[in-house]
Protein backbone atom coordinates (compact mmCIF):
# COMPACT_ATOMS: atom_id res chain seq x y z
CA UNK A 1 0.00 0.00 0.00
CA UNK A 2 0.66 3.54 -0.72
CA UNK A 3 4.38 3.59 -1.92
CA UNK A 4 4.09 3.74 -5.98
CA UNK A 5 0.53 2.93 -5.63
CA UNK A 6 -0.65 6.32 -6.80
CA UNK A 7 -2.02 7.88 -9.62
CA UNK A 8 -3.91 11.60 -10.40
CA UNK A 9 -7.30 10.35 -12.03
CA UNK A 10 -8.67 13.91 -12.63
CA UNK A 11 -9.92 17.52 -10.89
CA UNK A 12 -13.62 17.93 -10.23
CA UNK A 13 -15.34 21.45 -10.56
CA UNK A 14 -18.99 19.92 -10.45
CA UNK A 15 -20.64 17.51 -8.22
CA UNK A 16 -21.28 15.81 -11.59
CA UNK A 17 -17.88 15.09 -12.25
CA UNK A 18 -17.22 12.84 -9.50
CA UNK A 19 -15.99 9.21 -10.42
CA UNK A 20 -18.26 6.65 -10.20
CA UNK A 21 -19.24 5.87 -6.71
CA UNK A 22 -17.30 2.49 -6.93
CA UNK A 23 -14.93 2.19 -4.19
CA UNK A 24 -14.47 4.04 -0.92
CA UNK A 25 -12.08 7.28 -0.46
CA UNK A 26 -10.73 9.13 2.09
CA UNK A 27 -10.49 13.24 1.96
CA UNK A 28 -8.48 15.63 3.40
CA UNK A 29 -9.57 19.18 4.37
CA UNK A 30 -8.61 22.16 6.07
CA UNK A 31 -8.31 26.01 5.76
CA UNK A 32 -5.87 27.68 3.04
CA UNK A 33 -2.40 26.54 3.14
CA UNK A 34 -2.61 23.88 5.72
CA UNK A 35 -0.60 21.23 4.40
CA UNK A 36 -3.45 19.26 2.44
CA UNK A 37 -1.91 18.61 -0.65
CA UNK A 38 1.72 18.48 1.18
CA UNK A 39 0.47 15.60 3.38
CA UNK A 40 -1.10 13.65 0.24
CA UNK A 41 2.43 13.71 -1.65
CA UNK A 42 3.90 12.65 1.75
CA UNK A 43 1.83 9.96 2.44
CA UNK A 44 2.05 8.56 -1.00
CA UNK A 45 5.67 8.94 -0.94
CA UNK A 46 5.73 11.51 -3.95
CA UNK A 47 7.35 14.65 -4.47
CA UNK A 48 4.77 16.37 -6.63
CA UNK A 49 1.71 13.81 -7.05
CA UNK A 50 -0.47 16.79 -5.18
CA UNK A 51 0.52 20.65 -6.00
CA UNK A 52 1.42 22.27 -3.11
CA UNK A 53 2.64 26.10 -2.62
CA UNK A 54 3.17 28.73 0.11
CA UNK A 55 0.52 30.62 -1.44
CA UNK A 56 -2.90 30.08 0.27
CA UNK A 57 -5.84 28.85 -2.74
CA UNK A 58 -3.27 26.82 -4.66
CA UNK A 59 -5.87 24.18 -4.97
CA UNK A 60 -8.62 24.95 -6.48
CA UNK A 61 -10.71 21.58 -7.63
CA UNK A 62 -11.46 18.60 -6.10
CA UNK A 63 -8.51 16.65 -6.86
CA UNK A 64 -8.94 12.37 -7.04
CA UNK A 65 -5.66 10.08 -6.64
CA UNK A 66 -6.10 6.17 -6.91
CA UNK A 67 -4.30 4.62 -3.88
CA UNK A 68 -3.96 0.74 -5.28
CA UNK A 69 -7.35 -0.25 -6.86
CA UNK A 70 -9.89 -0.23 -4.00
CA UNK A 71 -9.13 3.66 -2.73
CA UNK A 72 -8.86 7.12 -3.83
CA UNK A 73 -7.56 9.62 -1.69
CA UNK A 74 -9.06 13.13 -2.10
CA UNK A 75 -7.43 16.21 -1.78
CA UNK A 76 -9.84 19.62 -1.60
CA UNK A 77 -9.90 22.98 -2.05
CA UNK A 78 -8.98 25.07 1.33
CA UNK A 79 -11.47 27.30 3.24
CA UNK A 80 -11.17 30.38 4.97
CA UNK A 81 -8.65 33.01 3.41
CA UNK A 82 -7.20 32.28 -0.22
CA UNK A 83 -5.62 34.45 -2.46
CA UNK A 84 -7.95 34.15 -5.85
CA UNK A 85 -10.84 35.62 -7.15
CA UNK A 86 -13.80 35.75 -4.88
CA UNK A 87 -15.93 34.06 -7.06
CA UNK A 88 -13.56 31.70 -7.85
CA UNK A 89 -13.25 31.30 -3.96
CA UNK A 90 -17.06 30.97 -3.75
CA UNK A 91 -17.65 28.28 -6.26
CA UNK A 92 -15.16 26.23 -4.78
CA UNK A 93 -16.30 26.73 -1.12
CA UNK A 94 -20.17 25.99 -2.39
CA UNK A 95 -18.81 23.04 -4.23
CA UNK A 96 -16.51 22.07 -1.06
CA UNK A 97 -20.25 21.66 1.46
CA UNK A 98 -21.44 20.17 -1.37
CA UNK A 99 -19.09 17.54 -1.62
CA UNK A 100 -18.65 16.79 2.58
CA UNK A 101 -22.53 16.69 2.84
CA UNK A 102 -23.35 14.51 -0.21
CA UNK A 103 -20.36 11.44 -1.24
CA UNK A 104 -22.13 8.49 -0.08
CA UNK A 105 -18.31 6.54 -0.24
CA UNK A 106 -16.53 8.78 1.47
CA UNK A 107 -15.45 6.39 4.35
CA UNK A 108 -13.54 9.17 6.59
CA UNK A 109 -12.83 12.93 6.09
CA UNK A 110 -9.42 14.01 7.99
CA UNK A 111 -9.46 17.58 9.11
CA UNK A 112 -6.00 19.35 9.14
CA UNK A 113 -5.50 21.14 11.60
CA UNK A 114 -2.13 23.72 11.23
CA UNK A 115 -0.54 22.89 15.08
CA UNK A 116 0.46 26.59 15.58
CA UNK A 117 -3.00 27.96 15.03
CA UNK A 118 -5.48 25.28 16.21
CA UNK A 119 -9.08 25.05 15.30
CA UNK A 120 -10.58 28.37 14.34
CA UNK A 121 -14.13 29.35 13.78
CA UNK A 122 -14.38 28.44 10.03
CA UNK A 123 -12.99 25.43 11.04
CA UNK A 124 -15.71 24.39 13.04
CA UNK A 125 -18.37 25.88 10.87
CA UNK A 126 -16.70 22.34 8.38
CA UNK A 127 -16.85 20.06 11.81
CA UNK A 128 -20.75 20.95 12.24
CA UNK A 129 -21.37 19.98 8.82
CA UNK A 130 -19.48 17.02 9.01
CA UNK A 131 -21.56 16.19 12.08
CA UNK A 132 -24.88 17.08 10.03
CA UNK A 133 -24.14 14.62 7.39
CA UNK A 134 -22.70 12.06 9.72
CA UNK A 135 -19.16 11.73 8.11
CA UNK A 136 -16.66 10.53 10.31
CA UNK A 137 -14.04 12.95 10.65
CA UNK A 138 -10.50 12.95 12.14
CA UNK A 139 -8.48 15.94 13.51
CA UNK A 140 -4.91 15.72 11.83
CA UNK A 141 -2.15 18.31 13.12
CA UNK A 142 -0.10 19.84 10.50
CA UNK A 143 3.50 21.22 10.56
CA UNK A 144 4.15 19.58 13.73
CA UNK A 145 7.94 20.07 13.39
CA UNK A 146 7.19 24.37 13.80
CA UNK A 147 5.81 23.91 17.60
CA UNK A 148 7.88 22.90 20.62
CA UNK A 149 6.67 20.39 23.31
CA UNK A 150 5.38 22.86 25.53
CA UNK A 151 3.10 24.74 23.26
CA UNK A 152 2.01 21.26 20.95
CA UNK A 153 0.87 20.00 24.68
CA UNK A 154 -1.63 23.17 24.91
CA UNK A 155 -2.64 23.09 21.47
CA UNK A 156 -3.44 19.50 21.90
CA UNK A 157 -5.57 20.29 24.41
CA UNK A 158 -7.28 22.73 22.76
CA UNK A 159 -8.20 20.29 19.80
CA UNK A 160 -9.27 17.71 22.14
CA UNK A 161 -11.65 19.84 24.22
CA UNK A 162 -12.94 21.24 20.79
CA UNK A 163 -13.63 17.49 19.19
CA UNK A 164 -15.26 16.29 22.15
CA UNK A 165 -18.30 18.56 21.14
CA UNK A 166 -18.63 16.95 17.89
CA UNK A 167 -20.49 13.69 17.40
CA UNK A 168 -18.69 12.48 14.14
CA UNK A 169 -15.11 13.44 15.35
CA UNK A 170 -12.95 10.35 16.10
CA UNK A 171 -10.91 11.00 19.48
CA UNK A 172 -7.19 10.01 18.35
CA UNK A 173 -5.97 12.88 17.06
CA UNK A 174 -2.73 12.84 14.89
CA UNK A 175 -0.13 14.50 15.24
CA UNK A 176 2.17 15.24 11.66
CA UNK A 177 4.73 16.61 9.84
CA UNK A 178 5.22 16.52 6.49
CA UNK A 179 8.46 17.89 6.06
CA UNK A 180 10.25 15.62 8.93
CA UNK A 181 8.25 12.67 8.40
CA UNK A 182 6.44 12.27 11.60
CA UNK A 183 3.21 10.86 11.85
CA UNK A 184 3.19 9.66 8.49
CA UNK A 185 3.19 5.88 8.96
CA UNK A 186 0.33 6.19 11.36
CA UNK A 187 -1.88 8.05 9.05
CA UNK A 188 -1.29 5.47 6.39
CA UNK A 189 -2.31 2.74 8.97
CA UNK A 190 -5.34 4.39 9.69
CA UNK A 191 -6.25 4.57 6.25
CA UNK A 192 -5.04 1.23 5.37
CA UNK A 193 -7.18 -0.17 8.45
P1 LIG B 1 -4.43 24.98 -0.41
O1 LIG B 1 -4.37 24.04 -1.56
O2 LIG B 1 -4.07 26.39 -0.79
O3 LIG B 1 -5.70 24.91 0.37
O4 LIG B 1 -3.24 24.60 0.63
P2 LIG B 1 -2.81 23.16 1.21
O5 LIG B 1 -3.55 22.90 2.47
O6 LIG B 1 -2.89 22.13 0.15
O7 LIG B 1 -1.30 23.45 1.61
P3 LIG B 1 0.03 23.00 0.84
O8 LIG B 1 0.19 21.53 0.93
O9 LIG B 1 0.05 23.62 -0.49
O10 LIG B 1 1.16 23.60 1.79
C1 LIG B 1 1.17 24.97 2.14
C2 LIG B 1 2.56 25.35 2.63
O11 LIG B 1 2.84 24.71 3.88
C3 LIG B 1 3.68 24.94 1.70
O12 LIG B 1 4.62 25.97 1.64
C4 LIG B 1 4.26 23.69 2.36
O13 LIG B 1 5.62 23.49 2.07
C5 LIG B 1 4.07 24.01 3.83
N1 LIG B 1 3.97 22.79 4.66
C6 LIG B 1 3.11 21.76 4.47
N2 LIG B 1 3.30 20.80 5.40
C7 LIG B 1 4.32 21.22 6.19
C8 LIG B 1 4.96 20.66 7.33
O14 LIG B 1 4.67 19.57 7.83
N3 LIG B 1 5.95 21.41 7.90
C9 LIG B 1 6.29 22.63 7.41
N4 LIG B 1 7.24 23.30 8.05
N5 LIG B 1 5.71 23.18 6.33
C10 LIG B 1 4.73 22.49 5.72
MG1 LIG C 1 -3.67 22.14 -1.73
Amino acid sequence: LFAGQSEFLKGVVAMAGLPPADRLEVCFAGRSNVGKSTLINALTGTKALARASNTPGRTQEINYFTQGPDLYLVDLPGYGYANAPLDKVQKWQRLLKQYLSGRPTLRRAFVLIDARHGIKPVDEEILKLLDTSAVTFQAVLTKADKVKGKEMDKMLAQVRGALSKHPAAYPEIVLTSSEKGEGIGTLRAIIAG
